[in-house]
This record gives C-alpha cells, sequence and structure tokens, in this order.
C-alpha cells in the first residue's frame, strides 16, 4: 500500500469520499448523473463513481503529481477533470458520461481534521482504541484505529461493518456513534468516550468494593442495550462484560464487530469464538439468534456478580467448555447474586433457546428486580440514573486505566480470548 498523502486538494472535495467501500457509495448515488470519486488502496488510483441510465460505472482516475487522467482526459487537478467532464461530455466504451450532482459527504463521514487523538486507551481484535476530541466541538471522543496491518480490503470491510449498524442506533445504553473516517490512512471510527472504560475491567479494578445494587443495576443497564438492539432487529453476537462499557456510570454496550442485522445468522464454525458466551445448540447448526444473545447475556451476568472477577469457567480448557455445556453443565449463580438474579440467569442460559426470555421480558424482570434493591430510585428513566457514591471520577478513571498496566492486562487476555477456538 502507499504510503503516501492524499493531496490536501483532493481531501477538500465535498465530493471526495476516500476509500468508502463500494457498497456505500452506490447506496448515496440514487439519480442519474449523482457522483463522487472515491480512492482505492492505493492513492495514484481514485475512482469517478456515477450512476448512469444503466447504473452505477466505475472510472479509473490516475492520479500523478500536477494531473488527473481519465480514459483520454488529462487535467491538472481531479476538480478540473471533473469540471471538464461536466461542460464537455466523455463517452467511454459507447456510454456518454453524463455528471450532473456531486454528491457530498453524510453526516457520519468526518475527516481527519476533525479529530485529534494520541492516548492510546485500548487495543482489540483489528485495532487500536484512543482518547481524543472532536476539534469543531472539543467533546471527548474515542478513536477506533484500523491498525496498518489491519488495512486492506478485509480490515477494512469489517470496520465498515461496525460503522453501518452503529450509525442505525440512537439509545443511552449503546455507546453512540459520531462517524467514520475514510479520507486518508489511518482508517477510523469515531465513537463516544467511556470514561470507566470495560464493565469487566471495572470488576476486575474493584471487586467486592462494587456493591451488589450496582452489579444489578448493571445488569439491568445492558438489558436495556440489548433489548434496543434486538427491537432494532439486530444481533450483537459478541455480548460479554469486556463489550460492555461504563460513561459516568450509565453502562453502554459496545464493540459491534460481530454485530449483524438479521435475525438468523449462519456463523463459521470453522472460525476462532468466544466459546465460553457461546450458546451450546449453536454447535449443531451454527446459527446465532436473538436468543443466543441472551444465553450469552446469562454468561455476562455471571461474570457482573462472581466475586473476584473471572473468565467463566476459568478452569476449563475451551473444548472441555464446548462439551460440557452441550451436555447440560452450567456454571452455578455466583455466591454474591440474589436468588432472584440467579433464576434469571438460569432461564437465560437453559438449553431449550425458545424457552428463554426474550430481551424485552430479561428487562422487564431485571427492572423489577433493580427497583427492589434500590427503592429510592424512580425507574422512569432508570437506565439513566447511576448510585453516585460508587462512581470514581473521571478523572481517576482515565488515570487509572493508562498507568496500572490496564493495556498490558487487555493485550493478554485479547491473546487468551484467541486461543479459544473451536476446541
Ligand atoms: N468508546 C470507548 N470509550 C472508552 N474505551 C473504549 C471505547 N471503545 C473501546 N474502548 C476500549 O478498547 C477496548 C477494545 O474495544 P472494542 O470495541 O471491544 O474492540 P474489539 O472489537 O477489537 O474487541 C475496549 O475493551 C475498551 O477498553
Ligand atoms: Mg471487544
Amino acid at each position: 500500500m502507499s504510503k503516501e498523502k492524499v493531496p490536501e486538494e483532493d481531501l477538500n472535495l465535498p465530493y471526495f469520499h476516500g476509500a468508502l467501500m463500494n457498497q456505500d457509495a452506490d447506496q448515496l448515488l440514487v439519480n442519474d448523473g449523482d457522483f463522487m470519486v472515491t480512492m482505492k488502496l492505493q492513492i495514484d488510483i481514485n475512482k469517478l463513481v456515477v450512476r448512469l441510465k444503466k447504473g452505477i460505472r466505475r472510472y479509473e482516475i490516475k492520479r500523478l503529481p500536477g494531473s488527473a487522467k481519465l480514459g483520454s482526459r488529462s487535467k491538472e487537478t481531479i476538480d478540473k477533470l471533473i469540471n471538464s467532464l461536466k461542460t464537455d461530455v466523455l463517452e467511454i466504451k459507447g456510454e456518454k458520461i453524463v455528471l450532473k450532482r456531486a454528491i457530498a459527504k453524510g453526516k457520519f463521514q468526518l475527516m481527519h481534521k476533525d479529530v485529534i487523538f494520541k492516548k492510546k486507551i485500548g487495543a482489540g481484535a483489528y485495532g487500536t482504541v484512543y482518547r481524543g476530541r472532536l476539534v469543531k466541538t472539543n467533546e471527548v471522543i474515542a478513536v477506533k484505529k484500523l491498525d496498518p496491518e489491519s488495512a486492506d480490503e478485509d480490515g477494512l470491510a469489517e470496520m465498515m461493518k461496525e460503522a453501518r449498524v452503529m450509525q442505525l442506533y440512537d439509545h443511552p445504553n449503546i455507546v453512540k456513534f459520531h462517524g467514520f473516517i475514510l479520507d486518508d490512512l489511518p482508517y477510523l471510527l469515531v465513537l463516544e468516550f467511556c470514561n470507566g472504560g470495560s464493565v469487566e475491567d471495572r470488576l476486575r479494578d474493584k471487586g467486592s468494593r462494587l456493591t451488589v445494587p450496582t452489579r444489578v443495576h448493571y445488569t439491568y443497564m445492558a438489558a436495556c442495550g440489548m433489548d434496543y438492539l434486538h427491537k432494532k432487529g439486530c444481533i450483537h453476537r459478541d455480548i460479554a462484560s469486556r463489550n460492555c462499557l461504563i460513561h459516568r456510570g450509565i453502562v453502554k454496550m459496545a464493540d459491534f464487530g460481530m454485530c449483524r442485522a438479521t435475525t438468523v445468522y449462519k456463523m463459521d464454525m470453522s472460525k476462532p469464538c468466544n466459546v465460553r458466551w457461546l450458546a451450546p445448540e449453536v454447535w449443531d447448526n451454527g446459527e446465532t439468534r436473538f436468543n443466543t444473545d441472551v444465553y450469552a447475556f446469562g454468561i455476562m451476568m455471571w461474570e457482573f456478580f462472581e466475586i473476584p472477577y473471572a473468565t467463566p469457567y476459568a478452569e476449563m480448557k475451551a473444548g472441555q467448555v464446548k462439551r460440557k455445556t452441550r451436555t447440560g453443565y452450567r456454571l452455578p449463580p455466583p455466591a454474591a447474586m440474589p436468588k432472584e438474579v440467579g433464576d434469571i440467569m438460569k432461564e437465560c442460559c437453559q438449553p431449550a433457546a425458545d424457552k428463554r426470555p426474550n430481551a424485552e421480558k430479561l428487562k422487564e424482570m431485571l427492572e423489577e428486580v433493580y427497583k427492589k434493591q434500590n427503592p429510592t430510585e424512580t425507574t422512569h428513566n432508570s437506565s439513566l440514573a447511576a448510585p453516585v457514591s460508587t462512581e470514581p471520577t473521571a478523572k481517576s478513571n482515565i488515570a487509572s486505566k493508562i498507568d496500572n498496566g490496564a493495556l498490558k492486562k487487555k493485550a493478554e487476555k485479547e491473546k487468551k480470548k484467541s486461543r479459544d477456538s473451536k476446541g
């Protein structure tokens, strides 16, 4: 891949969409004559993408310093080339390239110059996560960077899957999506920053100092997030405490990398997966559904109450987890888990998938428990109500995240996660 920078004059063209993928570009070109310019992974190759009467066409623009060439037409810059095509129509393979409306970037398409980021706060499957700021509003953000070694067609496709679904959501218990950045390398996702890090890190760091009512509240908030997602027709497929983040005491579902907007999604069982959170019936046919998310939620409930924090079935290898859960073995409810929460956890993990509560029911049941545990809280908007006493300040949280080796731990965890496979 070329390491060259995209020329500033190209970047600033309102209709320059950088590495926008074909399927996303095609969606934006609605009427005949709608057009934009994109860039493939090598920046010297740009494409003019235009909707013509017979469909979408992609024409290669050769970009060299001081020239932009399409077919027989050559001008000094892309903008001049486009303007010339508008006034003096070019014909390629018997088809006239009629350009009518330049399609500008959408509201989720940000540019590198819109963000500032430096401090690393996390690491995941395909990238590194940083804390940063939006230049325009000074709002604190998290930036998920596609690492250079993953910045190929497949890596970009993964990143854009996450961006496409996240654009559709707006809920207090789902991490807010600000946008994606494809105008130049590195490719980025821009998200709401969560000052408390992941729930898993919080459970590890706070141990028994995290009260049972707070744990119940976390569980309830996560259920509100999952209920919203399911109502939007989306299976998360990676529900676990590591993928729930906390911001000012509010739990938010995050990491939509595996999420699918469908009611059944058949997964490739030959690829590594999160065996410990995987509903056992998935081994039969590879099908993940809303009720397999509910099973994973049950395992996450166990994580939320086990003190000190432990990986589910820590003493077992992945293969053993698979064998034992398929023959009916289940994690016993942790000692700190109130009985009624334990009963809900068992229902979520029961073998008969269709008997598991759906997310809405689960949310209602947990709301009941939450009300009992926190009698002074009003339930209206209770997903937003944080028990103040148990929450550290934003500042101390960020400091601990950066100073106490959390990153190293994260890297070790990711390594462990990737060892867990089919087994
Ligand atoms: N919006 C955010 N705010 C704060 N920290 C975040 C945010 N997004 C991710 N992180 C940190 O980065 C880690 C990896 O992010 P995640 O989205 O789970 O990536 P992956 O898909 O690679 O697992 C998280 O566990 C968390 O510690
Ligand atoms: Mg993750």
